[in-house]
């Protein structure tokens, strides 16, 4: 498969996705992008004794030179103490300012490794190589970068964009599966907040995403690059579409950290999250109920939770509270209209999320 090149149109800050099979074996598009022949790899203890010599080898035959930071792998590890191992690892290599920092990994690699990028000497150049699903639809993309507080997910961070993302569609392979189905919920995501065909190529092609088929993977991936980056151009900082791509999130960090970060997936918690609003949205009498079933079929298709835990209503309440998306004091939430069309507001009846939370979520 001829491999893909997709553009973050953001002027200056501009970058490109390049989405191919055996992209990190061919360190030319990572040369074109260095200030400095010096980068430091940050990657974990899983990706790394995949991909991180094979990485790294094709850059240091180029004369570059790779610091290797390796952090624990986990969702619970996305907090203050494994970013600062990287900020010890950066001072103690004296890493500079022109020094490339380049994630290789998922989400919580791409995340961590954004931030240090972002405030390491107050901002160093950054690449991602995304290597899961999660990762090369969805967060490589667009310069949201964070760590988890033990408050709120992903709420300590900063915007900032990267000078390329390398999407070596060929790692997925070792994925385990559980974290391919993780990966299909923000896909889904970009059907239902804007993209009904996608929809239903879906969930006509969802067996063969399921089977690793390339071709269909690689159609995925592009299309969610495709709307990630046309969202992110348009409204880089979140000031108004880009909450769209929260569809779920809302209700999903909420179970996130209300069971503990690393017990449900992110994506996982997308998904049942993403019901929710769904739900909700039935309920307020904007989507159909014959659409909500669809909405569950999917991602029942994809193997993922549809129903989300029993937190209690006042829980959840405390912990939707937290969200980034709270504008003085009041919870928004994405809801739908329709498949394919969503929409961020703050008027919605309390009486009815309260409802949803509580006859919706648990074993019911
Ligand atoms: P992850 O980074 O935890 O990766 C999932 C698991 O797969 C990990 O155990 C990882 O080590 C392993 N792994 C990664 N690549 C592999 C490969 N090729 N083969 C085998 N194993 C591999 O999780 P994720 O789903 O990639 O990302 C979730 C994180 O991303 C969450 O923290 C979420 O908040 C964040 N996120 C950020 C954005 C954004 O815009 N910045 C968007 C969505 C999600
Ligand atoms: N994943 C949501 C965003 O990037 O805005």
């Amino acid at each position: 498969m001829p491999t893909r090149t997709l553009n973050v149109s953001l002027a200056e800050r501009s970058y490109p996705i390049l989405i191919g099979e055996g992209l990190i074996d061919d360190p030319r598009s990572v040369l074109a992008h260095l200030a400095q022949k010096r980068v430091a790899v940050v990657t974990n203890t899983t990706v790394g004794p995949l991909y991180l010599r094979r990485f790294v080898r094709g850059i240091e035959a180029h004369g570059v030179q790779a610091l290797e930071v390796v952090l624990p792998d986990g969702e619970a590890h996305k907090n203050w103490q494994t970013l600062n191992s990287v900020f010890d690892a950066l001072l103690a290599a004296r890493c500079e300012r022109a020094t490339t920092l380049i994630a290789l990994g998922g989400g919580v690699v791409g995340d961590i490794g954004g931030f240090a990028a972002a405030t390491y000497q107050r901002g160093i150049p950054f690449i991602q190589v995304p290597t899961t699903l999660l990762a090369q639809v969805d967060s490589s993309v667009g310069g949201k970068t964070a760590i988890n507080h033990p408050l709120g997910k992903n709420m300590i961070g900063a915007f900032y964009q990267p000078r390329l993302v390398l999407a070596d569609t060929a790692t997925l392979d070792s994925l385990p599966e559980r974290e391919l189905c993780a990966g299909i919920a923000e896909v889904v995501k970009y059907g239902l907040i804007r993209d009904a065909a996608f929809l239903d190529w879906l969930e006509a092609n969802m067996t063969r995403l399921l089977a690793r088929d390339r071709e269909a993977l690689a159609y995925a991936i592009v299309r969610s690059c495709e709307h990630k980056a046309e969202v992110v151009a348009g409204d880089e900082r979140e000031a108004a579409d880009r909450a769209l791509l929260n569809l779920g999130h809302t209700f999903g960090h909420a179970i996130e950290s209300g069971v503990g970060y690393g017990a449900w997936l992110h994506g996982e918690a997308v998904a049942a999250g993403s019901v929710l609003a769904a739900e909700l949205s039935c309920r307020m009498g904007m989507l159909a109920r014959a659409d909500v079933e669809r909405i569950r079929a999917l991602f029942q298709a994809a193997h993922l939770p549809t129903r989300a835990p029993a937190l209690g209503v006042e829980r959840y309440l405390e912990l939707m509270g937290h969200d980034k998306k709270v504008r003085a004091g009041r919870v928004r939430l994405v809801l739908l209209r329709a498949l394919g069309a969503a929409f961020v507001t703050a008027e919605f009846s309390h009486d009815m999320l309260a409802e949803v939370l509580s006859h919706c979520t648990g074993n019911g």
